[in-house]
C-alpha cells in the first residue's frame, strides 16, 4: 500500500507554489451556477498550479496542514478524478448539441420528447461533472498529491455539426454499443452481486455501433418535424445517459468501502449521491422514447425502440423508476431497495473502466490511454481500508 503510482500524465507534486490555504481552497463565490461553471471549465481545473513544495520534514502533512492521505485513498481519488474527466468530456458534447444553450434542432426536439426539460438537465449534469473533476483534483492538490490530467488524450474528433467547437475530445459518442441491462436490473428482485444477469431493455442498442449525437449538419434534423433517424439518435442518447450514470452510481458505492479517511468517505458518499441523482433522472426520462426503427447508414446498424409506457412486464415498465427491493448482503435477509451492484468484481474501478471500454467511449484512443486508465483502476481496486491508525 505504500508504493505510489506515477502515471506520466499526473502533474508533478513538487512544482513550487504557495502553501497559503486560501489558495488551496478558493473562497466560494456567489455567482450564478451556470456562469460559474462555464468559467470553471475542465481545462481550468487542470491548469491550476501544482501542490505546495513539501520538505522532507513535512511529508506527513498535506499542503493544508492536515494529515496526508494513505496510498489507497490517493489511488481511489485519482481514479475517480479520471472518471469524472471522462464524464465531463462526454457530457460537454451532449451539452453542445442538446443543452439549454444549444440551437433548436431535430436532435434537441427528439430529446424533448423524452422530457421538455431535457436540455436543462443535460446542461446541469455537465456542470456537475465539471465540478466533480475540478473538486477531486483540487482536493488531491490540497493534500500534496498528484492531480489527473488527461488533456494529452483529448484528440478524438468531435461532431462535425457547424456550431460544435472543433476541438479534440477524450470520448467518442458516435460509435457506441450501449448496454441497457441496467434498466431491467433495477426492476428486478435479483442482484448482480449474487451473480444475477439481466436482459437489455433495448436489445438492438447493445448490438453493433450507434451514434448518440448528430455527426454533421444534415443529421441535426428539423426542430418542427424531427425524423425517425434523428429521434433514434436522441433516444440512443437518452439511454446512454442512464448507462453512464448507473456506472458512476455503483463505482462510488463500491470504492467507498475501501477508503480510510473519513473525509474521503464523505467525498465519495457526497459525490456518489450526486451520481445517483443523475441516474434517477435519466432512467425516468429514457422510458418516454416512442416506438420506431431506424437504420444508420454510417454505422450500418439498426435500432428499434418500443413504447415502454404501456403493456410491458414489470422488468420493462417505464414508470417503475424506484429501485425494486432485491437480495442484498445475504439471501437470508429480507429484500432491500438499494443501488446495485456494490460488491467487488462488478462496477469497481476496473469493472467501470472495462464497461466504458465495451461501451465504445474510447474508440480511437491509443494504447497508452488504456494503459493509464488500467493502471489507475488497478491501483484503486487494490486499496484496502486501514482502520485503527
Ligand atoms: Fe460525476
Ligand atoms: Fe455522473
Amino acid at each position: 500500500m505504500k508504493s505510489e503510482i506515477k502515471p506520466t500524465v499526473i502533474n508533478e507534486r513538487d512544482s513550487a507554489e504557495s502553501s497559503n490555504p486560501s489558495q488551496e481552497f478558493p473562497q466560494p463565490r456567489r455567482l450564478a451556477r451556470r456562469s460559474f461553471l462555464r468559467n470553471l471549465g475542465m481545462g481550468a481545473a487542470l491548469l491550476a498550479p501544482g501542490a505546495a513544495l513539501l520538505g522532507s520534514a513535512s511529508k506527513a502533512l498535506a499542503a493544508n496542514g492536515r494529515q496526508r492521505l494513505n496510498a489507497g485513498d490517493v489511488a481511489i481519488l485519482q481514479l475517480l478524478a479520471a472518471a469524472e474527466l471522462i464524464e465531463a468530456d462526454l457530457w460537454q458534447q451532449y451539452k453542445e448539441l442538446g443543452g439549454v444553450d444549444s440551437p433548436e434542432s431535430g436532435y434537441r426536439a427528439g430529446l424533448e420528447i423524452l422530457d421538455g426539460d431535457q436540455p436543462q438537465y443535460i446542461s446541469d449534469n455537465t456542470d456537475d461533472e465539471l465540478s466533480h473533476a475540478a473538486f477531486l483534483n483540487a482536493y488531491l492538490r490540497s493534500k500534496g498529491e498528484r492531480q489527473v490530467d488527461l488533456r494529452q488524450f483529448a484528440n478524438l474528433p468531435p461532431s462535425q455539426v457547424s456550431f460544435v467547437p472543433q476541438t479534440g475530445r477524450l470520448t467518442n459518442l458516435k460509435q457506441l454499443t450501449v448496454d441497457t441491462s441496467w434498466w431491467t436490473r433495477y426492476r428486478s428482485t435479483t442482484n448482480p452481486d449474487f451473480g444475477a444477469t439481466f436482459p437489455n431493455a433495448v436489445p438492438s442498442l447493445n448490438i453493433g455501433l450507434h451514434t448518440a449525437i448528430p455527426r454533421n449538419d444534415d443529421e441535426l434534423g428539423d426542430p418542427n418535424n424531427p425524423s425517425d433517424h434523428v429521434k433514434a439518435i436522441a433516444f440512443t442518447a437518452g439511454f446512454h445517459f442512464g448507462y453512464i450514470e448507473q456506472g458512476g452510481t455503483s463505482l462510488y458505492a463500491t470504492l467507498a468501502q475501501k477508503v480510510t479517511s473519513l473525509e474521503v468517505l464523505r467525498i465519495l458518499l457526497s459525490i456518489g449521491g450526486s451520481e445517483i441523482m443523475h441516474f434517477q433522472t435519466w432512467q425516468d426520462k429514457a422510458g418516454n422514447a416512442t416506438s420506431l426503427t431506424d437504420v444508420d447508414p454510417i454505422n450500418n446498424s439498426t435500432v428499434t425502440f418500443i413504447d415502454l409506457t404501456t403493456g410491458q412486464p414489470e422488468t420493462l415498465q417505464a414508470n417503475l423508476i424506484m429501485p425494486e427491493p432485491c437480495e442484498f448482503i445475504s439471501r437470508n435477509l429480507p429484500p432491500c431497495a438499494i443501488i446495485r451492484p456494490s460488491g467487488p468484481g462488478q462496477l469497481d474501478a476496473r469493472g467501470a473502466i472495462n464497461s466504458f471500454i465495451a461501451d465504445g467511449l474510447f474508440r480511437g484512443q491509443p494504447p497508452q490511454f488504456f494503459q493509464l486508465l488500467n493502471s489507475l483502476a488497478s491501483a484503486a481496486d487494490a486499496a484496502e481500508r486501514e482502520v485503527g491508525d
